[in-house]
């Protein structure tokens, strides 16, 4: 039986995965998560204890870390702070975890000769123009914007120069927007839904003209999967669902689906930097390690995500009002 140790598996992207791995393998599965504001025992709840411990910890502390990799087969990395805005008001703690906790994990497996998955995201390649009709491939250069995609483009890179440097047996994804269940309320999708579901009104940055690639994170998991069964050391798979659409389209579609009216959102200040579109060409994934999509009707995974907060209020209501001031001090 594998051990697997997966790190921020307390967070949104993470649990999923964990859900996942549980269901498709025999895995025993430790996740190791400090439990900042953007983790909860009460994401992980409900997982069999049999074969799911939780460990609360740093994933740049180096002796934790490397005792827990020394007992483990596979790391799944997801820990990261990863949200955008908050990058903005203090780039710190993205600087703290994103790049020295994943040094510290790049220490341990190298030590250890664990095998290694690197989690990241679109963000490293910067944006794209509305009308620009290419999208990212795995051969295009980085270019990131913000101090969470920069921090996230370093963790790439010191991933790849292990694997080169240290033969460390490592591969990395790079995935679009994931929507879908316990996702925090601060991102957009699960913001409008609780601020609809709060008596508020969504809130629309800049023009909203935005636009991002939207992947439910269930497709996002059994991707990550692929590549660690079956993807090839050293090497980095693109992972999207062909789910673009403006930020204004998605509000549209969240309104219908919670009886209100298309027009009843707020557009406010922009977010400083604002990438403009994010575009996946997840060909490479597809055609080698036979991987596709399952989720793609993107109105039917919205509605079953609106359904989802509307069921489980008391996961998201202790966090709403906390964000809710942090937005309303920026004019957002
Ligand atoms: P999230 O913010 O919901 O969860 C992050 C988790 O990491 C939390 O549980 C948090 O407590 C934990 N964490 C943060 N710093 C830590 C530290 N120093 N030590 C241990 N645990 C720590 O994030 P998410 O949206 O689930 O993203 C997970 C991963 O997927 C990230 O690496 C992110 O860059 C990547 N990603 C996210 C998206 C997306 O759309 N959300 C898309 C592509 C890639
Ligand atoms: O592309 C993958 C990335 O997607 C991940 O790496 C990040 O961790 C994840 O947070 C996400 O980044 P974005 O910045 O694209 O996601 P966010 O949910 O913050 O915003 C999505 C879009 O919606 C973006 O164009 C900003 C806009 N927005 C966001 C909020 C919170 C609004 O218009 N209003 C809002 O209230």
């Amino acid at each position: 039986m594998r051990r697997s140790l997966v790190t921020g598996g307390a967070g949104f992207i993470g649990s999923n995965f964990v859900r996942h791995l549980l269901s498709m393998t025999d895995d025993s599965v430790t996740v190791l998560d400090k439990l900042t504001y953007a983790g909860s025992q009460a994401t992980v709840e409900g997982l069999d204890p049999r074969r799911v411990s939780v460990v609360r910890g740093d994933i740049a502390d180096a002796s934790l870390v490397d005792g827990l990799v020394r007992d483990h087969d596979l790391v799944v990395h997801f820990a990261a702070e990863t949200h955008n805005d908050n990058s903005l008001r203090d780039p710190a703690p993205f600087v703290h975890s994103n790049i020295v906790g994943t040094y510290t994990l790049l220490e341990a497996v190298r030590k250890h000769e664990t095998r290694f998955h690197h989690v990241s995201t679109d963000e490293v390649y910067g944006d794209l123009e509305l009308d620009d009709p290419s999208r990212f491939t795995e051969k295009t250069a980085y270019n990131p914007s913000s101090p969470y995609s920069s921090t996230k483009a370093a963790s790439d890179l010191l991933v790849r120069a292990w694997v080169r440097s240290f033969g460390v047996r490592a591969t990395i994804s790079n995935c679009s927007n994931n929507y879908g269940p316990y996702q925090h309320v601060e991102k957009f999708i699960p913001r409008q839904i609780t601020n609809v579901l709060s008596g508020r009104r969504p809130r629309l940055y800049g023009d909203g003209q935005n636009v991002r690639d939207w992947i439910h994170t269930e497709d996002h998991s059994s991707a990550v999967l692929a590549v660690i069964e079956r993807g090839e050391i050293g090497e980095t798979y693109l992972v999207g669902a062909d789910g673009e659409r403006s930020n204004i389209d998605i509000v549209r579609i969240l309104l219908r689906l919670l009886d209100q009216p298309e027009t009843s959102f707020d557009l406010v200040r922009d977010r400083v930097g604002h990438d403009r579109r994010y575009a996946i060409d997840s060909s490479r994934i597809q055609s080698e390690l036979g991987w596709t999509p399952r989720f793609v009707d993107l109105e039917a995974g919205l509605a079953d995500t609106v359904e989802w907060y509307k069921d489980h209020a008391a996961w998201w209501r202790p966090g709403k009002a906390s964000v809710e001031a942090l937005y309303g001090a920026a004019g957002q």
